[in-house]
């Protein structure tokens, strides 16, 4: 009885390996990038030219000066660069690492009010495929 509880244990313990779902890709990669990108990241609040009716998506994250200023003294910088395509001078692997960090491949840090993402490894891939669709493409190293 004993070690057919433990073999029961045992398969239900491979059972529960084998759920751990497969790394996204393709298509699936992308849509995930758009979801975090158009509803959680807020890109488009700064990246996008702003209109009264919301950010202009016909120039998705195509640069924009921003819509709004500090109230204090602090350095910060009044546009937000094109994005769309990708950064310019960011290989792929490089924007995925800054999106994991916020440190630029150079070791700076962007000023606010760029926020400093943490995204795990997935969704900064995700991301950067998603961004990577998107017209305006940025010259590459
Ligand atoms: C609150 C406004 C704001 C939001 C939200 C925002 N950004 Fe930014 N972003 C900026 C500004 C402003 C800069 C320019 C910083 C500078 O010049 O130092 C910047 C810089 C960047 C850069 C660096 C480009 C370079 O020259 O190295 C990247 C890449 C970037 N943003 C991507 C994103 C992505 C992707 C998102 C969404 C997941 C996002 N940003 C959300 C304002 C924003």
């Amino acid at each position: 009885m004993k070690t057919f509880v433990l073999a029961v244990f045992a398969l239900g313990l491979a059972a529960c390996a084998q759920q751990a779902p497969a790394p996204l890709q393709g298509e699936a990669l992308v849509a995930r990038g758009d979801y975090l990108v158009n509803n959680i990241g807020g890109c488009n609040d700064c990246h996008t030219p702003m209109t009264p009716q919301g950010p202009d998506m016909t120039h998705a994250l195509q640069g924009s000066p921003l819509m709004f200023a500090p109230t204090v003294q602090i350095p910060w910088a009044p546009v937000a660069p094109a994005i769309a395509g990708g950064p310019a001078g960011y290989t792929d692997e490089q924007f995925v690492a800054f999106l994991q960090t916020g440190v630029r491949p150079d070791g700076s840090h962007p000023l606010p009010p760029m926020p400093a993402f943490r995204f795990n490894e997935e969704d900064a891939r995700a991301v950067a495929a998603y961004i990577a669709t998107l017209p305006g493409e940025t010259p590459q190293p």
